[in-house]
C-alpha cells in the first residue's frame, strides 16, 4: 500500500493523501478501515480529545479494533475499549489493545464520565440502547454520519434531540480538524445527557 492507513497524520496531511490517491480513495478506504476502523483521526482531533478527556473514566462502546482507544491510551487516558465482536466482517486487522469482549450496553456505569460511539450500525438497537443506558450527566462522543445516512438508527437521533445537549465548543473545535473521505459524510459531535 502506497501510504500506510496506521501512520498519524495532520489535518492537511490527510487531505494531501485524499487528492494524491484520486479514484483509488475508495480502496484505500477500505484498507484503513481494515488496518484501524471507520474515522480519520487526523492529530489535531487526537489531540483535542485527549486535552478534553484527560482525567476522565471513557468507554469506547463498540470500539472495533480499538484503534482510536489505543490511541488515546498512548495519550494518558483512561479508556475501556469494548466489542462484543459478533458481527462486524470489516475488520481484518488484529486488536490494538486489551478489548473487553462484552456488549458495552451493559457495561456502562455511573463510574464513566465519557461514552465513544463511533460509527455505530444504522439497524439493530445498539445505538439507541447506549443513548438509553448512559445516566444524567455524562457524555457522549459521537462519530458518524446524520440521520438517515450510514450510522444509528432514526431513534438514535431522536433520542439525542430529546434526551441530550449538544457541547458546541468542543463539537466545533473536533470538527475543525476533522477529514472525510470523498462521499463520506461522518463528523463528530459531542453531548451531555439531560
Ligand atoms: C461499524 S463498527 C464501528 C467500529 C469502530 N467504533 C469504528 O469506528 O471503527 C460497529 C462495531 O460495533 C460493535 N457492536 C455492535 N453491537 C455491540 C454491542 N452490543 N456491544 C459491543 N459492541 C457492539 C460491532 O462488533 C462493531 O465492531
Amino acid at each position: 500500500m502506497k501510504f500506510s492507513p496506521t501512520k498519524i497524520r495532520s489535518c492537511k496531511e490527510w487531505k494531501d493523501v485524499l487528492i494524491k490517491l484520486g479514484d483509488n480513495d475508495l480502496y484505500f478506504r477500505r484498507d484503513y478501515i481494515r488496518a484501524t476502523g471507520f474515522p480519520l483521526l487526523p492529530k489535531e482531533v487526537l489531540k483535542t480529545l485527549a486535552v478534553n478527556l484527560k482525567g476522565k473514566n471513557v468507554i469506547d462502546a463498540g470500539c472495533g479494533t480499538g484503534f482510536l482507544s489505543w490511541l488515546l491510551q498512548k495519550q494518558g487516558i483512561n479508556v475501556i475499549p469494548v466489542d462484543n465482536n459478533e458481527t462486524d466482517h470489516w475488520f481484518k486487522a488484529e486488536a490494538y489493545t486489551d478489548i473487553v469482549k462484552k456488549d458495552a450496553v451493559s457495561c456502562i456505569s455511573r463510574e464513566h464520565d465519557v461514552v465513544i460511539l463511533s460509527w455505530p450500525y444504522y439497524k439493530g438497537s445498539f445505538s439507541l440502547d447506549v443513548c438509553e443506558a448512559m445516566h444524567p450527566g455524562q457524555t457522549m462522543i459521537y462519530q458518524g454520519e446524520a440521520k438517515g445516512n450510514c450510522t444509528g438508527t432514526y431513534e438514535f437521533f431522536d433520542c439525542l434531540a430529546a434526551k441530550f445537549t449538544l457541547n458546541l465548543p468542543f463539537t466545533q473545535e473536533l470538527n475543525h480538524n476533522h477529514v472525510q473521505f470523498r462521499g463520506f459524510h461522518d463528523y463528530w459531535e459531542v453531548y451531555e445527557k439531560n
